[in-house]
């Protein structure tokens, strides 16, 4: 894990975005990422449930060359969940098996798991994970990704000897 890369963090609730609630699932997914690998966090805001925000700043932060985004909130079943249509419309390849592993996990934890629509998928070099909501949720989702997403970012971006973890990982 040597490669720093670019992280941004999109924490995406109406209440946290209009202050009515502190968010507390950014600056975890921020901590984490400071205290186990090299990455620099680049980008980190709140947005509130709308499609085209939340469709914008991801597409923005992609375009401006940020390595892997990690959002957290709106996959749920409120009318006002739509961070997995939002990440869709801009995505150029999904990438299910990250969605799966992550639900498939998170269901051993909890049965709520199968309540999240999260999904994941690549827009040009930049890797999209959508994230559940709480700290709770986050915390052990990262817990499931991290040993891979070192992995999935030095292929993404053909770093030299990405292959040579293929017999390891
Ligand atoms: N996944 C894990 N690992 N742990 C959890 O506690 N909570 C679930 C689910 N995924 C949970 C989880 C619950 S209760 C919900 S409603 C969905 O994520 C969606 O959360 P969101 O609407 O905050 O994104």
């Amino acid at each position: 894990m040597t490669t720093t890369y670019q992280v941004g963090i999109l924490t995406i609730s109406d209440r946290g975005a209009s202050g009515q609630y502190e968010d507390r699932s950014g600056p975890l997914i921020a901590r984490y990422l400071q205290e186990k690998t090299p990455w620099q966090i680049s980008k980190q805001t709140i947005v509130p449930d709308e499609f085209p925000t939340i469709a914008h700043t991801l597409k923005q932060w992609c375009d401006e060359g940020i390595h892997l985004i990690l959002t957290t909130g709106g996959t749920g079943f409120a009318p006002r969940d739509i961070t997995p249509e939002a990440t869709r419309s801009i995505i150029e390849r999904e990438t299910p098996g990250i969605a799966e592993a992550l639900r498939a996990e998170s269901l051993k934890i909890t049965r709520h798991a199968m309540l999240s629509r999260g999904i994941a998928g690549i827009r040009g070099h930049t890797l999209i994970i959508n994230l559940p909501g709480s700290p709770k949720a986050v915390k052990e989702n990262l817990d499931i990704l991290l040993p891979v997403l070192p992995h999935a970012l030095d292929l993404l971006n053909e770093s030299p000897g990405s292959e040579s973890q293929h017999r390891t990982v």
